[in-house]
């Protein structure tokens, strides 16, 4: 992972990440008690803005946590910072906790002051090897809590997934819950089927990605054939084509799955229509100064 670049923002102001602070009384930290967005810029256009604030005002509103700005400044916000930051290609991290109070109060006070913290980092250059060789996968069960479609920061079963992923020399960890798909450990899961496009509807049981959304409306535009319909594990190991979606890795081939080859184990033809089709979506249409 690259390093985050110099100038984050917090609670209103722009400074170096260096000097940023924030109450060891947060609730992020006493109970990962607050929600997050990633951003993807390229060639300085957030493509996803709209779906990124849309879906943070949606975990605000789950976790009951005041939202402290209206669109047009969420906007504004991440416009700043990125630019602050050089602009170009990059991700900001954007995070809003229930604040600080004092003591530790499982249940929230009052008016407490939500804390607003962003950074940037470079957005990761995928592997020189993903269009030939593809990712390797492994699966495990969805350890994750009840409540998946909130991008909490509270990611600690994320965390041990990925690792998971890690230790088998692996990319990612494919989630299973009860026999059926529900996300990766950081990135919606696709399956390729007959020439269709299936993905597991959206639910509490899995994060309503702003990438899968993009596929399914480039799907919809270019007359591919998708669907939102359940997955069950044999379809999953018995799919053509397994991709996964972030907005940091766009749309990746997978592969190998739990060392078994996924369909002829090359990245297959509709990912690669489609990875096309998701990085023509990141360019700026012409006669548009900002996001849409
Ligand atoms: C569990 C999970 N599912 C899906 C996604 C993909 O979401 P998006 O495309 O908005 O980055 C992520 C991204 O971090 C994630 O953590």
């Amino acid at each position: 992972m690259a390093e985050p670049l110099s100038i984050c923002y917090l609670n209103g102001a722009l400074l170096p990440l260096r000097e940023a602070r924030i109450s060891p009384l947060d609730r992020s930290f006493l109970f990962g008690d607050g929600v997050y967005e990633v951003v993807a810029f390229h060639n300085g256009y957030a493509s996803r803005l709209p779906a990124n604030i849309a879906r943070l005002k949606r975990s605000l509103a789950e976790l009951r946590i005041r939202n402290p700005h209206g669109d047009a400044r969420w906007s504004e916000l991440v416009h700043e910072l990125a630019a602050a930051n050089g602009g170009g290609d990059l991700y900001v991290y954007l995070q809003v906790s229930r604040g600080a109070e004092y003591g530790r109060n499982h249940a929230p006070l009052p008016d407490v002051e939500p804390t607003v913290f962003a950074f940037c980092a470079p957005l990761p250059a995928p592997p020189a090897e993903l269009a030939t060789q593809g990712l390797a996968c492994i699966t495990a069960q969805d350890t994750r809590w009840a409540r998946c479609d909130i991008k909490s920061v509270a990611l600690l079963a994320n965390v041990l997934l990925r690792q998971q992923a890690v230790e088998a020399g692996a990319a990612e960890t494919i989630l299973l819950r009860d026999g059926w798909l529900t996300d990766a450990s950081a990135s919606a899961v696709h399956i390729v089927v007959a020439g269709e496009i299936r993905t597991p509807p959206r639910s509490h049981q899995l994060l309503p990605g702003t990438t899968r959304s993009l596929i399914e409306e480039i799907a919809t535009a270019n007359g591919i054939a998708c669907r939102s319909v359940p997955v069950s594990e044999a379809a999953l190991r018995g799919a053509a084509e397994i991709w996964l979606s972030a907005a940091t890795r766009g749309v990746a081939p997978v592969t190998r799955l739990d060392g078994v080859s996924v369909g002829d184990g090359r990245p297959g033809p509709l990912w690669r229509r489609m990875r096309a089709l998701v990085e023509a979506s990141w360019v700026r249409p012409k006669g548009t100064g900002g996001n849409s």
